[in-house]
This record gives C-alpha cells, sequence and structure tokens, in this order.
C-alpha cells in the first residue's frame, strides 16, 4: 500500500506469518527503469514470498521491470490495474486500464515473455461506465488469453471522476458475488478477493468460493491478525501462532541492523504501531512509539524498555 507499507513492514510481518504472500506497494515501472533500483526493489530475503507489484501501460517497459526486478529475487510480478488516483490517471495507468482490456493484455504477455515467474493482475470489478459483469468477463477473459497466472480483484468497481482514492475504498459498494461469479465462469482461472476482509474467519468463508484472500488495511492496523494464518490455511500446528512479545524481541537485531546501516529507527518503528491493538496498554504502545520513537537514536533500547515495561 503506497505511502502506508514498505519492506519494514513486510519483515515485521513474515515474524508473523511466513507463508502469507506479501505485495510490495505500487512501484512504477518507468521509475525503475530511470534507476533507483535499490531504493525502488531491495528488500530482506526473508520478506519472500513477495511479489513485486508494478504500474504501467507500456509492454516494453513493464517488461524490462520485471526482468530487473527478478534478478532481485521476487517471486511474483503484479500489475496494478485498480489504483484509482488522479496521478496515476494522468499516466493512463492503474484502474483506466480496465477501459483497455488489450493494453493490459500486451503488458501481461510482455512480461510473461521477459521472466519465468508468475505475472498476475490486481484489478476491480469494473470502472463507471464499464460495471456490468459482462465487462467484467470480458476483461478477464482477454487477460487470462494473454497468460495470467491469477486474478486479484478488489470486489468494488472505481469511479475515477467524483471520488478520490480514499473514497473510492468505501463508497463504492462491495460486491463479493462478483467474483464469487468469475470463478464460477473461468473455473480454470485463480481468483483471489480483496476488499473489506477484516478477520481470518472471513477469509475462511471467501476461501469456500474463491482461490485466495487479499487483506489490506486490516493487515496493517492490526497485523497481529496473521498470527493464526500459517495454521489455519497453510497447514501448520495450532500451536504455531507466534506471541506479540516474541515480535518485538525479533524486531529488536532488525531494527538496530538498520539503523547500524545508515536507516532512521523510526521508519521501522512506525509500523509497529498496531501490534497490540485489542490488547491492555496498546494506546500506551502507540505513544510510545510515536512520541519517544521519532527522536530515539538508539530504537532498539526503546523496544526493550517497552517490552519490560509490558512484562
Ligand atoms: C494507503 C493505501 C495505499 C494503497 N496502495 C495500494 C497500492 O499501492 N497498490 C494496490 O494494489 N492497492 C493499494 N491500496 C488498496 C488496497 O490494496 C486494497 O485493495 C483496498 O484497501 C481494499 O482492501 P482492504 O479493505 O483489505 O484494505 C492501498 C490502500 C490504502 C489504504
Amino acid at each position: 500500500m503506497v505511502d502506508r507499507t514498505d519492506r519494514h513492514f513486510r519483515s515485521l510481518m513474515r515474524l508473523i506469518t511466513r507463508h502469507t504472500l506479501l505485495y510490495s506497494e505500487m512501484v512504477v515501472a518507468r521509475a525503475i527503469l530511470r534507476g533507483d533500483h535499490q531504493r525502488l526493489l531491495a528488500f530482506d530475503p526473508n520478506e519472500r514470498p513477495l511479489a513485486l507489484q508494478l504500474a504501467g501501460d507500456e509492454p516494453g517497459a513493464l517488461a524490462e521491470a520485471a526482468r530487473i526486478a527478478a534478478d532481485y529475487g521476487y517471486d511474483e510480478i503484479n500489475l496494478n490495474v485498480g489504483c484509482p488516483s488522479p496521478r496515476v490517471q494522468r499516466g493512463r495507468f492503474g484502474a483506466c486500464l480496465m477501459a483497455e482490456p488489450q493494453t493490459v493484455a500486451d503488458c501481461v504477455a510482455a512480461m510473461r515473455a521477459a521472466v519465468t515467474l508468475p505475472v498476475t493482475v490486481k484489478h476491480r470489478i469494473g470502472i463507471e461506465g464499464r460495471e456490468q459483469f459482462a465487462d467484467l468477463a470480458e476483461f478477464v477473459e482477454i487477460v487470462a488469453l494473454a497468460g495470467c497466472d491469477r486474478f486479484v480483484v478488489h470486489a468494488r468497481i472505481a469511479v475515477l471522476g467524483g471520488l478520490n482514492p480514499k473514497q473510492n475504498r468505501s463508497v463504492p459498494p462491495l460486491r463479493y458475488d462478483d467474483v464469487y461469479a468469475l470463478k464460477r465462469h473461468f473455473g480454470d482461472a485463480l481468483f483471489e478477493i480483496n476488499g473489506g476482509i477484516a478477520t481470518l474467519d472471513q477469509a475462511a468463508v471467501h476461501l469456500k468460493r474463491v482461490d485466495g484472500v487479499m487483506i489490506g488495511r486490516a493487515a496493517y492496523d492490526d497485523p497481529m491478525l496473521f498470527a493464526a494464518a500459517d495454521a489455519r490455511f497453510f497447514g501448520g500446528a495450532a500451536g504455531d501462532g507466534v506471541d506479540r512479545i516474541a515480535v518485538v524481541e525479533a524486531m529488536v537485531p532488525y531494527v538496530e541492523r538498520w539503523v547500524a546501516a545508515g536507516g532512521q529507527g523510526y521508519q521501522v518503528l512506525r509500523h509497529m504501531q498496531g501490534l497490540f491493538n485489542g490488547m491492555p496498554g496498546a494506546r500506551r504502545w502507540r505513544r510510545m512509539l510515536s512520541v519517544d520513537g521519532p527522536r530515539s537514536e538508539e530504537p532498539g533500547r526503546l523496544l526493550r524498555a517497552a517490552i519490560a515495561e509490558r512484562r
């Protein structure tokens, strides 16, 4: 999620769930071609399995960006056809590409030819003016023929004129049935459902109808939501769930390494604020991280002190 998640949040998530597929925030393919690969693409190998999400509408640029990403060790390339932001629309990519299934298909085919990794597409169930199931099915059919390995479907249309990105994640109603209908219609293709899913129980219900579930905001707000995911969905033992203190303890050497390498401690700590949500003392934890975190020169020590206080 742009402006929210990054490699540090993914490292935190990886301590909570070993097997859930993680996605990068959207990275514009042309930005990768302009250089600064390290800033845009570097990640900790522990984050894998990890999909890189690209944005763009030029098959050649996307193919080249996918090739560079494959060398970095990503496990999957995902194309963003769901973002409604005006900036992205000016670039003619994101959700507005739902009106151009053949362009998306050409992009998928070019990336498929460039890398051996799975190439997937994240999209909406429609955009204003193309919001019937027949439009959606046409989009999926054309993109599937180009070799798309999985469809990640945000079960809302995007309104590209009147709503801002935040409203576009809440105002258009969720239509899960459209995603289920896709699965029935294209039985051989893989579909991952997204939008408004906030518990593993809800995920389990969707998994009876589709192949995967993507959770965005709820994962950020309450990362420990995923503590039981490995046991529940990936064949782990019931006792495999991690506890919060163990997660914080594991983040101590992580943040210390990051600071030793020249990074800012708060770049890591800021993602840990939701870790105790729903627990006694959650507010105090958040305050400690948000007030003391930004000015702390020894973030590892801050975390240790916070743990000691909770014991
Ligand atoms: C701050 C923010 C940034 C987002 N950035 C991206 C992004 O980079 N790529 C993407 O595919 N979706 C992005 N999304 C949308 C989410 O991935 C997801 O589709 C949407 O929030 C609905 O799912 P949820 O209810 O589980 O959050 C973003 C959402 C938020 C709140």
